[in-house]
Parts: structure tokens; sequence; C-alpha cells
């Protein structure tokens, strides 16, 4: 599979000059004057999500361009060896397959390319543990001694699920209870724990390694409480989440639900780590998610790039960060269930893309992933919407509606769709007022991605297009969008850190670190 680094591309020159030309001037409001076609030239149906790029600066001119770079990057051989299962985490020499996750067992042979008895072997694997997790889900939905289930996981074990239990809110059937600790700091497991019987909770460790320090705190302190309750049965009570199930055995968990090293930790909801969501709204609830995230698979292995979504949103990405500049990226997600989303698509973009350095190890002489932020609307309007528009800095926002309301109080959702709507066009129309203080100048980029309805399956197609723009941007990098190594070095620091703390010994510490240490200990 032949990559190129986009800076190595003959349009990636072509683009540095048409942006000194004529992007970084382009005035989004005078597109739309010169191009009556434009709404419908840069919006898009893709499956579930309808995508209005319009409000960017970008014109079909900068678009073709960036269809170049994609195209002499290799964007399109390089997503196809990931579908087809090829080692592309080139640093773990791991395949990246999360689509296998949600591929239906009527689809095996369609991607081309793979060794189809590893295909077939992969996928029977995948779909015997997805029913066994299912009739778990199932079957605890129906015990109803059990109230409370507890998710004990970080990272790619806790944002997930718990951003998708809480998006899928108005599909929640089973009248239990979900919590989600993730935090190594005790005061959020202790806070939970007067509010828990053990007979009447499960909890779930949830862990790829079933290493993470957080987690394995967090497990252990569970069991202690757990026993000390008089809790006897912990089959019964205690399940794991794991690809490393020796280890859960040894933790004293028997009910184990496996999963494999080419799921990444970010993209892993779809395994068995996504069980919290299951209990929530159902097997079938959780096989239409998948399904839904299946389309938007097919959407973005088979559409031509022009009309692909996550490739136009990744390279939209690559000319905001690479040739305007822009930092960060705002994710506004007008609908409060949707709340969690910002936090969930910082670990997928920013642990994918935040390096500094090419598959290769050499160092990038460009900038990659944007800082991502937000909160949802209309709360961030009375809060940090000041800077959008009147800041110094530009950044482009990523507005998430939603049709459809699934409450029944009068006058809220239209009010929450104008705001949203207002939002896009403030940022865009901007107003003259001699540049004073109620100046707003105007021209600010932002993205509408719009649902018909928060359903499991729109959930699932709109988490795969963000999976799948992030793969974009990483693969025209050049990057390896699916290793983390530097989460590491804190990692390791935090291990020797510790027993200082109960030592004193401040052997070798920096300076700051060692008075904190004495601080800490007085
Ligand atoms: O420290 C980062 C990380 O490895 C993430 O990539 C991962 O999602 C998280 O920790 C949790 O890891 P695990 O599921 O192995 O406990």
């Amino acid at each position: 599979m032949a990559r190129t680094r986009c800076d190595r591309t003959p349009a990636w020159a072509q683009l540095q000059a048409a942006y000194a030309a004529t992007g970084q001037a382009l005035d989004v409001r005078q597109a739309f004057e010169a191009d009556a076609q434009r709404f419908t030239r840069l919006s898009q149906e893709a499956p579930y999500v309808f995508a209005d790029l319009s409000k960017n600066r970008i014109d079909a001119s900068t678009e073709a361009l960036l269809m170049d770079l994609a195209r002499q990057s290799g964007l399109s051989e390089h997503r196809d060896a990931m579908f087809a299962g090829q080692k592309i985490n080139n640093t773990e020499q791991r395949e990246v397959w999360h689509v296998l996750l949600r591929n239906p067992p009527s689809a095996q042979a369609e991607y081309a390319g793979a060794a189809p008895e590893f295909i077939a072997g992969e996928q029977a694997k995948v779909h015997a543990t997805l029913d066994a997790m299912l009739a778990y889900a199932e079957q605890l939905r129906a015990d109803t001694a059990i109230t409370d289930v507890v998710n004990i996981g970080i990272g790619g074990s806790d944002l997930g699920p718990q951003m998708a239990v809480l998006a899928l809110d108005a599909f929640a059937t089973s009248g239990k209870r979900l919590h989600f600790v993730s935090n190594v700091d005790g005061h959020e497991l202790a806070a939970k724990l007067p509010h828990l019987k053990p007979e009447n909770t499960v909890f779930l460790i949830a862990s790829k390694t079933f290493t993470t320090i957080e987690t394995m705190t967090n497990a252990a302190s569970a069991k202690a409480w757990f026993l000390e309750q008089g809790g006897t049965n912990i089959a019964r009570h205690f399940a794991a989440l794991t690809t490393n199930v020796a280890a859960a055995n040894a933790f004293g968990i028997t009910t184990t639900f496996g999963f494999w090293d080419w799921v990444g930790g970010r993209y892993s909801m779809w395994s068995a780590i996504g069980l919290p969501i299951a209990i929530a709204i159902g097997a079938q609830g959780f096989r239409e998610l998948l399904a839904g995230a299946h389309a938007m698979d097919e959407h973005f292995r088979t559409a031509p790039l022009e009309q692909n979504l996550p490739v136009r949103l990744g390279l939209l990405d690559v000319w905001y960060r690479n040739f305007h500049g822009f930092s960060s990226r705002s994710i506004a997600p007008y609908h409060s269930a949707l709340r969690r989303l910002p936090a969930y698509l910082q670990q997928l973009e920013m642990e994918s893309n935040g390096k500094r350095v090419d598959a290769s190890g050499e160092a990038l002489p460009f900038d990659t992933c944007p800082v991502l932020w937000g909160e949802p609307g209309t709360n961030g309007q009375h809060a940090y919407f000041q800077m959008l528009h009147q800041g110094t800095e530009v950044v482009p926002v990523e507005f998430v509606a939603v049709k459809k309301a699934r409450h029944h109080l009068k006058g809220h959702h239209p009010m929450l769709l104008a705001n949203v709507l207002a939002q896009a066009q403030a940022l865009m129309q901007g107003k003259d007022d001699a540049g004073g203080h109620k100046h707003f100048t105007g021209n600010r980029p932002s993205t509408f991605l719009l649902l018909d309805d928060l359903t499991p399956a729109s959930l699932g197609a709109l988490i795969a297009m963000q999976e799948h723009r992030v793969f974009v941007s990483g693969s025209l990098w050049g990057i390896n969008s699916f290793d983390q190594w530097g989460v590491e070095l804190g990692k390791v620091l935090a291990k020797d850190i510790e027993p200082r703390l109960h030592s004193g010994d401040a052997t070798g510490l920096d300076g700051s670190t060692a008075g904190l240490l004495a601080r800490l200990r007085s």
C-alpha cells in the first residue's frame, strides 16, 4: 500500500498557491452571492447524516485540489487496507479493524484484498462474542434483583459507552441505573457506593488491557466494598470486558466478554466495551447502533471521494489546520443528550492524530491535530461563544442538530433549532458596527450536521463518520492514527512518584516536583 505524505504531493504546492491567491481571502458571504448553487454543491446526504459544509471557507476549486491531494496521498488505498485487515497500525503491528465489529455476517466476502479465511475466522469470533454479550445484556435487563450497573473503565473503556448511554436515554428501557466510574480520584467511586447495595449491583470492569491503574484501583476497591458489605457471588455481580481474559480471571472474575487487540481503545464501543449500551437499550437497539455505523462504513468505503462525507470533512480539517492555521475546532451539539460528545471526540481525534512524527518516525514539518472542545448548545452561547464571534482567533464550529424532539414540552424545540441556525448565521454574516464593540467581522466558518432523529442507528452513523474523518486527516498527514505512545510517559512517572509520597524521597526530582512533594507531605 503506497502512501505519500500530503506535503510531498504536487497538490500540496498547488493548494499553497491557491491559498495565497484566493483561499486566504475567501469571504463566504460573497461566495454565496456569486453562486446560487453553493448550498447544494457544498451540502450532502450520507447515511443518517445530512451535512452542510457551505458556510466553510472553501469553494469548488479548493475542494477539487483537496481531492487531488487525497488521491495523490493514496487515501483510498490506505482506507482499503484498513478494511482488508492489514496491519496499518505499524508501530504496534496490529490490524485496525473496528469496522469488522459492525460488519453483518452476510457481508463477509466484501473486503477485497483480505485473506478470506482470516476474515471468516475473525468475524466468527466477533459474532459469537456479540451474541453472548447481548444475551447477557438481555438476561441482566430481565433480572429484577439488579437495579444498578456500574461501569468501571477509563478512556475508550468509559467515554464511548457513557456518551452513547446518555445520547440514547430516550431508548433506555431496562429500568436500571447506569453509573460510570473512571477517575482514580476516590471521590468518584466513594460518592456512589453509599447509594448501592451489593445484592442489587453489577460491576462491569471494562479495560482492554486489564492493567490500567485507574481501573484496577477502582475495581479492587469495588470488590473490597462488595465483600465487606457481605457480598459473596462475584460471578453474578462482576463481569469483565477485556482482551486480557487471563488477568480478569486472576482478579477473580469469571464472567468475561472478550475482544481483540485489533480494536483500539477509542474505537471499542462497538465491542464488548459497549455492554452498558446494550444493557440500557437492549440487544436490538445495540444491533441498530452497529447497523447505523456499518451503513456509514459502506458510504466511506464505496462513495466517490467527491461525495464521501468523511473524506470531505477530513480534507476540510487539513485545509483549515495546514493552510488557514486554525488551531482548534469547537463542537456544539444542540441536543442535551449529546453532552458527552465533545469529550468522546476529544479522545477520538486528539489521541489518534495528536502526533508530531509520521508513521516512519520522521518529524513532521507541518501542524497536525487541532484542539477539540465544546459544550452543548445553547449553554455555550452564554459562555464562550463571545470569543467565537468576536475573539481574535477564528475557530471553526461544528454544529450538530436533531430535527425531531423526543419530549413533549411545547416551544422548546423550535427555540433550540432557531438558536443553532442563528449562531451559524451570525458567525458567517457578522454585523457591521463601524469596527466598534458591537462589530462582528463575520466570515467565521461552521459545519452543520443534521440528524432527522437521534436513534441508535443515527448515533452509530454519526460516530462512525467521525472515526473515518479522523482516519482521513491522519492518513494525509502520514501519521499512525492508531497508537498512543504519548500517554505512556506520565504513567511511568506517576509510578515513580507514588512511593515518594510515602517516603519523602526527592532524590533526582526537579525543583518544582520536589517542592510540591514536600508541601503535600507537610
Ligand atoms: O492511556 C490511554 C489508554 O490506553 C486509552 O487509549 C484507552 O482507551 C484507555 O487508556 C483505557 O485503556 P484500557 O481499556 O486498557 O484500560
